[in-house]
């Protein structure tokens, strides 16, 4: 059977599970990537971040967000009155996926059945963390937190109850960061923070 529900180990704390997470084969990901990355935070931590999935930085490091999206996301924490090392970070699938264009590694897009085959692996995480309130980072985030397709546009910024748990999705910090040179960037570096803040707000 395909995915990662095979893989969780009996005990349910987040060193069993993240040790059980380095040797999960639920999809094809695990194969090419360097190793896996699982998250980093602590449990009943009440404000949770949910990636797209690690990328190149992260696959060589181990930890999530430590790149350039990482840098944008701490600068917008940091700017919502947030301190990194009070949120639970994670991605929605834990493997990098890319493909190889002479020595670089190309980010990919993950593919639903990426998603769906790694979502036990967020399921156990809500178990263990129980966040108050979980924010999406773009679509992949979304479709994974809330089970279906998710248009960051239309539903941003905004609190929903999904599965008895607090959503609030927004935009993915690498959007925002193509967004740089861009006459768009302060209006969307602000409602970026004003995301972060809202959830902030309803987590304390
Ligand atoms: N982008 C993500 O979605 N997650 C990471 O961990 C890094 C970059
Ligand atoms: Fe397992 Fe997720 Fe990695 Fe696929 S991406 S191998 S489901 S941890």
């Amino acid at each position: 059977r395909p995915g990662a529900e095979r893989f969780l180990p009996a005990g349910r704390d987040l060193p069993a599970l993240r040790a059980a997470a380095a040797g999960c084969r639920g999809c094809e990901l695990y194969r090419d990537a360097t190793q896996v990355v699982f998250s980093s935070g602590r449990a009943g931590t009440p404000l949770m971040l949910v990636g797209e999935q690690p990328g190149d930085r992260e696959d060589i490091e181990g930890e999530p967000f430590v790149g350039p999206a990482g840098r944008i996301l701490d600068q917008a924490l940091g700017d919502a009155g947030i301190q990194r090392t009070d949120v639970y970070l994670t991605n929605a699938v834990k493997h990098f996926r890319f493909h190889r264009q002479g020595k670089r590694r190309i980010h990919e897009k993950p593919a639903v059945g990426n998603i769906v085959a790694c979502h036990p692996w967020l399921e156990a995480e809500f178990g263990v963390v129980r966040p108050r309130v979980v924010v999406c980072l773009g679509a992949t985030a979304g479709r994974s937190v809330l089970g279906r397709a998710v248009r960051i546009g239309e539903e941003r910024g905004k609190l929903q109850e999904a599965d008895g748990r607090s959503v609030l999705v927004t935009t993915h910090p690498s959007a925002l960061l193509r967004l740089r040179d861009d006459p768009g960037w302060d209006a969307a570096y602000d409602a970026f923070v004003a995301d972060l803040e809202t959830a902030a707000r309803a987590a304390a």
